[in-house]
Order: structure tokens, then C-alpha cells, then sequence
């Protein structure tokens, strides 16, 4: 158990008790209408256990009955600088006394346009227009179909360019066109009739879930990509990945290169490429953006999560002056993009996004992250020790434990143990909330951790690992 004081930047502190509601429901009730009404996301709710956390602070959450954990896994990968940051507060706060939302569609707002060009500011030279919608998979969408359309309208138009080139065992999101591309089969497999095909480049970043084999190389996999638009020249509208690290995969890291070849190539065969950072954006890879480590600027970048720091639905399609300029023209052309989202654009999540940029900048945020990323990887490298854990793969502040049944072969659980969900489980009581991506459990806090607080989060960890695999 958990019993540090948490350093808490707000003058909310998870101790702080919720102000008493009259009338408002008991934890017991709402656990229980919890159970009855609530159908959660990626749950078999047969075996669902409420956990319903009341308040934050900093890294930390309390749950209903004042117990507190820290937030493992970044309040599902978006929590960038904590909880109840007392900027990110005030600008929600100041931007609801203005005005809680306007649309976007033909029409603007002030603190919307503001992040839209602090966006550009801080994205890859050659990224100048920001397309607004409200969660990752959405940001996917309007990417592929952005990309499609641009194939139509370009000059000459290449009408033939309709496929996508993704990456295996890749997660785009939930939406039909996402899973298109997505290749996480115990995700994808029942929905695959309702959408459309891509071409697989088998992920450099693990092993290939089907035979147990080894990840191509840099090399192999690079050639592999070329042969593939050699083999389908011209029908290929773009190619679509997460730079450096494919979390829900697993956490599989790339080797260095592997990006910057992607670009090469794709730009070498005139195919556009689309990045999807709603993971790895926002610090989470040690820079700003991980595709800043190989100097690559796509064609478009796919930006949700920490885009508000965790605190309110956003997401951003950046492209370039060259894509947006095959939409222009006049009504009559039909070349608008005929996409969009009520809540694209939304000004009180722009203010909260703003404010997270200047945190960044006023914070040195990224400046206080190396010596945690080194603290993580010396706990990664201690609990590889572990009798259980197999293979363990970082990336900047991610990582990800393959908790196996033999150590020596790396043969895996069979799947219905849950082994990853059991220590996930089993680190609560210690005071941690992580979650697993099978039987990888992965650790993802918020970037504002302290090194005393990653000691305390992997600690609690190995203790979910140690009684799940005992
Ligand atoms: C890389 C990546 N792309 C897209 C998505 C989908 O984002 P959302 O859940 O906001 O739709 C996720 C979500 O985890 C993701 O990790």
C-alpha cells in the first residue's frame, strides 16, 4: 500500500474530500448502477469489477472510498502533466466564461485559430493546416479519406491510388475506416467484413503474433515496403503507421531508421504517408513528436490524446500546403472534404490544448524527462529478472513486460488465463492503476511523474506481476 504524501500541484489534493452533494448517490449505488447501466469500453462486462475514481491530482487518483493509485497507464496514454494542473484548470475555466462551444463548420473562434497556428508552430516544417475532430480514430479518418479524395482531385489526378499500406499488428482506432488499417486481429477480426483491406508490411517492431518469429529486420523490412509499391504502382494512396513504437500492438519498437526509410521510399514512389501520433505525441517518445527523432515530416500527422493533455476530447489531421491545395476551388468543383464533426474545433478544449503547449514550453517538460526515461528503463531492466517476464521493450516513458509462462523458450500463458489482466489486477491494492495489452502489461504514466513516484508505480507493478505469475 501506498501511503507517500502525492505531490499534487493543485490546491485539490487527492485528500482532499469531494464536497458533499445532497442527494447524490452512495458509492454503493453507483458501483452498482454502475454494473447495470454502464457498458465499458474493450470490458467483458460479465467480469467487470466497478472501479470508480472521484477525483486527481498530479500523477494520482483516488477511487470512491478515498483510496489512492497512481495513474499507471496516463489515464488510458493521454494524461501528459498530471491531473487538475492548476493552468489547465484556469484556461477551461476561462474559455467556459466566454463561451463553452461554436461550431466549426464555416465558422470560427478565436482560441481555436490560436491553437491551430501553435499547432503549426511546434509540428514538422511543411505541416500548415490543422483539420479539428474530437478522438484519435477520427483524426485516422479524416486522414485516409483526405488522402483518397487527394488522389481525385490531384493534378494530374490518379484516380487508381485507393489502397493503404499499413503496418502488421498496427491500431489505428475503432472506426470502420481505422480498423481497415488496423491489424490487432482480436480487434479487427469480427468487423473485417464491413470494411476494406489493406496491404501489410510486417511490423520491424515484434514478433509475428502467428508464427512466434522473430521481427524482420531494418533492411527486410524496408525492401519489403519498396517491393510492395513496385509490385502496386500507382494504386497506393498512402501509407499509414505510428512512428518509432506501435503501442496497442504491444509496444513494438521500431529500430532506428525504420521511419526515416518509410519516408524515403514513400516519397521515392510518390505515395503519401500518414502518421498517426495519438499516442506517441506529446512527449511520450522523449520529444514533442517521435517522428522529430528521424528529421521525418508526413504528409500528415494524426494527433488525439495528449493534444489536451488527457483532459478533453480533441483530436488534429495536420497536412500540407500541397494536399490542401487539391481541395480548393469552387462549390460547382465539388472538391470540398465533406467530413466533419459537431464538436471539431471545440474552443474549450483549444484553451486547455494551448495552455498544455505553453506548459510544455514553460515547464521544460521535455528537458525533465531523460532521467526519467533512464529510471524506467533501470526498473524495466530489473524486473526483466523476473521469472515470468519475457521480453521487455521501452520507448522514451512506455513500457511494455510480456509476462510468458517459460522464461527460456518465451512460450506464452494460454490466453484465457489473462495473465496480463491478473497483474494489472493485483497491482491496485498496491497502488497502481496499469492495464495490459494482453499479456503485456504496459507502463505509461503522465509525463509530470517524479522519479520517487516511478519508483513507488513499479514497485506496485512487480508486485501485480509477482502474484499473477506466482
Ligand atoms: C496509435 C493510436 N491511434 C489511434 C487511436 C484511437 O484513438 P481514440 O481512442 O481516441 O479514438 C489510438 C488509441 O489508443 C492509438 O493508440
Amino acid at each position: 500500500m501506498i501511503t507517500a504524501t502525492p505531490p499534487g500541484h493543485s490546491a485539490a489534493t487527492p485528500e482532499s474530500p469531494a464536497p458533499a452533494a445532497t442527494g447524490f448517490p452512495t458509492a454503493d449505488q453507483l458501483a452498482r448502477w454502475d454494473r447495470e447501466h454502464v457498458w465499458h469500453a474493450f470490458t467483458q462486462m460479465e467480469e467487470y469489477e466497478p472501479l470508480l475514481i472521484e477525483r486527481g491530482a498530479g500523477a494520482w487518483l483516488v477511487d470512491t472510498a478515498g483510496k489512492r493509485y497512481l495513474d499507471g497507464s496516463a489515464s488510458m496514454w493521454c494524461n501528459v502533466h498530471g491531473h487538475r494542473h492548476p493552468r489547465l484548470d484556469a484556461a477551461l475555466a476561462d474559455q467556459v466564461a466566454r463561451v463553452a462551444h461554436t461550431t466549426n463548420l464555416g465558422l470560427s473562434n478565436p482560441t481555436t485559430v490560436a491553437f491551430a497556428r501553435r499547432l503549426v508552430e511546434v509540428a514538422p516544417p511543411g505541416l500548415e493546416k490543422v483539420f479539428f475532430s474530437g478522438d484519435g480514430s477520427s483524426a485516422i479518418e479524416a486522414a485516409l479519406k483526405m488522402a483518397f479524395q487527394y488522389w481525385r482531385q490531384a493534378d494530374p489526378p490518379q484516380p487508381a491510388r485507393t489502397r493503404f499500406v499499413a503496418i502488421g499488428e498496427a491500431y489505428h482506432g475503432d472506426t470502420l475506416g481505422a480498423i481497415g488499417v488496423g491489424g490487432v486481429d482480436r480487434f479487427t477480426a469480427m468487423f473485417a467484413p464491413l470494411t476494406f483491406e489493406s496491404i501489410r508490411l510486417p511490423s520491424p517492431g515484434g514478433p509475428c503474433p502467428a508464427t512466434g518469429r522473430p521481427a524482420p529486420s531494418l533492411g527486410e523490412s524496408l525492401a519489403a515496403l519498396d517491393r510492395i509499391l513496385t509490385e502496386h504502382v500507382g494504386t497506393v494512396a498512402a501509407v499509414i503507421m505510428e512512428p518509432l513504437v506501435q503501442m496497442a500492438a504491444g509496444i513494438y519498437v521500431h529500430p532506428p531508421g525504420f521511419l526515416r526509410g518509410v519516408r524515403e521510399i514513400t516519397a521515392r514512389h510518390g505515395v503519401l504517408l500518414i502518421l498517426d501520433e495519438v499516442a506517441t505525441g506529446f512527449g511520450r517518445t522523449g520529444t514533442l513528436f517521435a517522428c522529430e527523432q528521424e528529421q521525418v515530416t508526413p504528409d500528415f500527422l494524426c494527433l488525439a490524446k495528449g493534444l489536451t493533455a488527457g483532459y478533453l476530447p480533441m483530436a488534429a489531421t495536420l497536412t500540407t500546403a500541397a494536399v490542401w491545395r487539391a481541395f480548393l476551388g469552387t462549390h460547382a468543383e465539388r472538391k470540398t472534404f465533406f467530413h466533419g464533426h459537431t464538436y471539431g474545433g471545440n474552443p474549450l478544449a483549444a484553451a486547455v490544448g494551448l495552455a498544455s503547449l505553453d506548459i510544455f514550453r514553460d515547464e521544460r517538460v521535455l528537458a525533465s524527462l531523460p532521467p526519467k526515461i533512464t529510471r524506467l528503463q533501470a526498473h524495466c531492466e530489473r524486473l526483466a529478472r523476473l521469472d515470468h517476464v519475457g521480453a521487455v521493450r521501452q520507448c522514451g516513458l512506455v513500457a511494455g513486460l510480456d509476462l510468458v509462462a517459460d522464461k527460456h523458450t518465451g512460450a506464452p500463458y494460454p490466453w484465457g488465463e489473462k495473465r496480463g489482466t491478473r497483474a494489472c489486477l493485483a497491482a491496485r491494492p498496491h497502488g497502481a492503476l496499469v492495464r495490459q495489452l494482453g499479456d503485456t502489461v504496459v507502463v505509461m504514466p503522465p509525463l509530470c511523474i517524479t522519479l520517487d513516484e516511478l519508483d513507488l508505480l513499479l514497485d506496485a507493478v512487480e508486485a501485480g506481476i509477482r502474484a499473477a505469475t506466482a
